[in-house]
């Protein structure tokens, strides 16, 4: 067969397909060739290796660009965004440098009630707008794959607005977008005092995002003074009956036992787990949760890193994300997310691509299509203007992605959008 797109002269090429595990503890097992290649017809992988490229893969219709000995890795995956709401938070900045905890914040009516109210004002429109822009800004950080939750309407017509924009994204925007429901993120103002009341409203959504179609997984905010373990329990096990993939956010700032409910009850993922137990590590190792940890939100809120040693080493599979979201996270920087796990967490950067890449694939079911560069799957690559890939992680702050491909089309050329 003959391609369409053939890249040449790989410094180093991180396929990320998976090798076998040296051992339990092995995160590094992801294939990284040396002075590779990759050809590509219609928008999928058609060949990889190292070395020169087979020369009957081309003809003269076949476009040629030599890599100069640059990194290549899969497209960035980022499986875990609240990318679609309203006005922004930095009203609150004051309080929490002065100390304000997060969770007391919206106690008070602030932190995402306040983005609640905003979201309710604003149209489809304006939502669809500021979402597209951000997205424009990931794909710039080499971002080609984003999951998006709703979360921020906490009533039926809201919920919907927030999940048709996510699905006109996914239609309109070269990037895709996996979209999730949250109606149980926060218990919205007119139910305070009747959490039930409000968790039942939740059960009815649930049905009608199913027949409507549009989300695949249902996440839930279980913490201290949100959803507790139990309304939890009873919320994605209604989900689960209707057909939804489950997902959490679980011990984020209280250990409630988070990552033991997903363990308990088949969820995907479990995300945040900055408060983790070790009881509940060794049920997502055991269950086969993965934990898909958000170290930009660590360090924006001043509060401790997941425990993704203890993690790793339990044999947990870990992703990586940025958590993007108007209060806790306003970061749209999967590098900087990179960045802080490289030297606040220490993982190292074969772990790091892994863990935004195949890892994150899984968090959102789609590692048959996308998160490696094996013959078959999605051609959706990012191309560093480094010579090694250690140099990502060693010149914090800036961003070092120069080109992306999304199913074999350039949509970031020399660090500008071109689609
Ligand atoms: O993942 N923790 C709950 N939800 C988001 C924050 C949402 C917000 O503050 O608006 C998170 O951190
Ligand atoms: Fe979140």
């Amino acid at each position: 067969m003959i391609a369409d797109l053939i890249l040449y002269n790989i410094g180093t090429l991180v396929t990320g397909k998976e090798l076998e595990k040296k051992d339990e503890k092995d995160m590094e097992n992801i294939e990284v060739l040396e002075n590779g290649y990759l050809a590509i017809k219609d928008g999928k992988i058609l060949s990889v290796g190292e070395g020169e490229y087979p020369k009957e893969l081309q003809n003269e219709k076949t476009e040629l660009i030599d890599v100069n000995g640059k990194v290549i890795t899969p497209g960035i995956i980022d499986s875990h965004t609240h990318l679609v709401h309203y006005g922004s938070r930095e009203n609150e900045l004051p309080l929490k440098i002065k100390g304000v905890p997060y969770l007391e914040i919206l106690k008070q009516g602030g932190g995402i009630l306040s983005t609640v109210r905003n979201t309710r004002k604003a149209t489809e429109k304006e939502l669809y707008d500021k979402a597209y822009d951000v997205l424009n800004r990931m794909a710039k950080f080499g971002v080609t794959t984003v999951e998006s939750k709703s979360g921020y309407g906490l009533d039926l017509e809201n919920e919907l607005k927030q999940l048709e924009v996510n699905k006109k994204l996914n239609e309109n925007h070269p990037l895709d977008l996996v979209s999730t429901f949250l109606g149980a993120h926060a218990v919205p103002e007119e139910y305070i005092g009747n959490t039930k009341g409000y968790i039942d409203e939740v059960i009815k959504m649930l049905k009608v995002v199913k027949e409507k179609d549009l989300a695949e997984f249902c996440d839930i905010f279980c913490e201290d003074s949100v959803f507790d373990v139990a309304e939890s329990r009873h919320i994605l096990n209604e989900a689960k009956k209707e057909g939804f993939k489950l997902r959490i956010h679980a011990d984020e700032i209280v250990s409630l036992g988070g990552a033991e409910l997903a363990g308990e009850i088949g969820a995907v993922s479990a995300e945040h787990l900055m408060a983790v137990s070790d009881e509940g590590i060794k049920e997502l190792a055991k269950n086969n949760v993965i934990a898909n940890i958000l170290p930009a939100t660590s360090f924006n809120l001043g509060k401790n890193y997941a425990p993704v040693r203890k993690m790793i080493n339990e044999g947990v599979t870990v992703a990586l994300s940025t958590d993007y979201n108007p209060g806790s996270c306003p970061c749209e920087n999967i590098q900087l997310v990179m960045n802080i796990a490289s030297a606040q967490i220490k993982m190292t950067p074969i772990e790091i691509i892994k863990a935004t890449t195949i890892n994150a694939a899984k968090v959102v079911c789609r590692e048959n299509e996308i998160g490696s560069l094996e013959v078959g799957k999605k051609a959706d690559l990012v191309i560093y203007d480094v010579n090694n890939l250690n140099y990502i992680f060693y010149n914090i702050g800036i961003n070092h992605v120069n080109d992306v491909f999304k199913e074999g089309k350039q949509i970031v050329k020399n660090k500008e959008l071109c689609f």
